[in-house]
């Protein structure tokens, strides 16, 4: 049942980099099918606690399947990850000792056809992680102005056809709707043609993905809310997919660790200011050959971690 839903990807990297203790309380940002929290749960002591979040009740369901034999040492949450400070209030805690976020979607929310999240099916353009929001693929492609389209395409797909796209969705959906997967998809290989079809189709779902579920925001928001609650020594550990996940990521771990505000003149002395937090991984670290044989979705995984002084 664990291996349909969801490979977690760089288990052992999750394990070394997150870990300081088997008494701790840690979160995970991004249950999904419970992978890593099933890995983390076997290291802990009965001290040792875990609060998962996830915006998929369908990931809450099945991880609270797999995670059954760790009884309440797991607490579930319904809630985007960015809203953590305010959930650990409610829980009256104030402090962990390492948070992880996974990013993304899982292989199970790919696979099932209706979520409309892959090119590779036929569905409502729909692309919600939450369910219970109303704001859907289908109102972007067919409410969006066409610059507002095309500015998404560009900032989150990176796709250099954005305004022509854009321009080729909004002559469609005034003449006859644009409803389906297979209709957008056929949108946007009347502009790529044939050969580049399966890239630009990547970048244009990608670009709808990430604005459907706010996924940038929320990352920010919960790299800055998060560093108020770690422990001193307590880790963060990230897992990205994309060049633009991976970035926030970065600029944030270097602009907490710096030792010096630059001054603004070279006459000047930098004043020294005191790091938040200190990089683990100089580098991001990919998974191994033999991982991305067994898991092709483990080849654009980035991961950086960083430990709170
Ligand atoms: C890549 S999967 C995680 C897989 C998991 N690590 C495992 O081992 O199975 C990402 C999960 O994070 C959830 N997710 C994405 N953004 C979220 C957010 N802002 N708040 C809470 N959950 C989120 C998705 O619904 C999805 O289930």
């Amino acid at each position: 049942m664990t291996s349909e839903y969801h490979i977690p990807v760089l288990v052992n990297e999750v394990i070394h980099y997150l870990l300081t203790g088997s008494d701790g309380i840690y979160i995970d940002g991004t249950l999904g099918g419970g992978g890593h929290a099933e890995s983390i749960m076997s290291r802990l002591s009965e001290k040792g606690r875990l609060i998962g979040f996830d915006i998929d009740e369908d990931a809450l369901q099945f991880s609270n399947k797999r995670l059954k034999k760790f009884g309440d040492r797991v607490i579930y949450i319904h809630d985007n990850f960015s809203n953590v400070r305010n959930v650990l209030n409610d829980q009256g805690l104030s402090e962990i000792d390492g948070f992880l976020l996974d990013l993304g979607v899982s292989s199970h929310q790919l696979d099932v056809k209706h979520r409309g999240f892959s090119f590779q099916s036929e569905s409502r353009i729909d692309m919600r992680m939450d369910q219970n929001q109303s704001f859907d693929g289908w109102k972007i492609i067919n409410t969006y102005e066409r610059t507002k389209l095309a500015e998404i395409f560009k900032k989150y797909g990176e796709e250099r056809h954005s305004w022509r796209i854009a321009k080729k969705i909004v002559d469609m959906r005034n003449k006859k709707g644009i409803n389906t997967t297979g209709e957008l998809a056929t949108v946007v290989e009347s502009i790529t043609g044939a050969r580049f079809l399966k890239k630009s189709l990547a970048r244009i779902f990608q670009a709808i993905r990430i604005e459907v579920n706010n996924e940038l925001e929320n990352l920010h928001q919960a790299l800055k809310n998060i560093l108020d609650v770690l422990i001193p020594g307590g880790r963060i550990v990230v897992i990205s997919y994309h060049s633009l996940e991976d970035r926030i990521v970065k600029k944030f771990l270097i602009e907490n660790s710096l030792k010096f505000h630059l001054a603004p003149h070279k006459y000047l002395l930098d004043t020294p200011i005191k790091p938040k937090l200190n990089i683990l991984t100089k580098k991001p670290i990919n998974a191994s050959f033999d991982e991305i044989q067994n898991n092709p979705r483990a080849k654009s995984a980035k991961l950086r971690a960083a430990k709170r002084i």
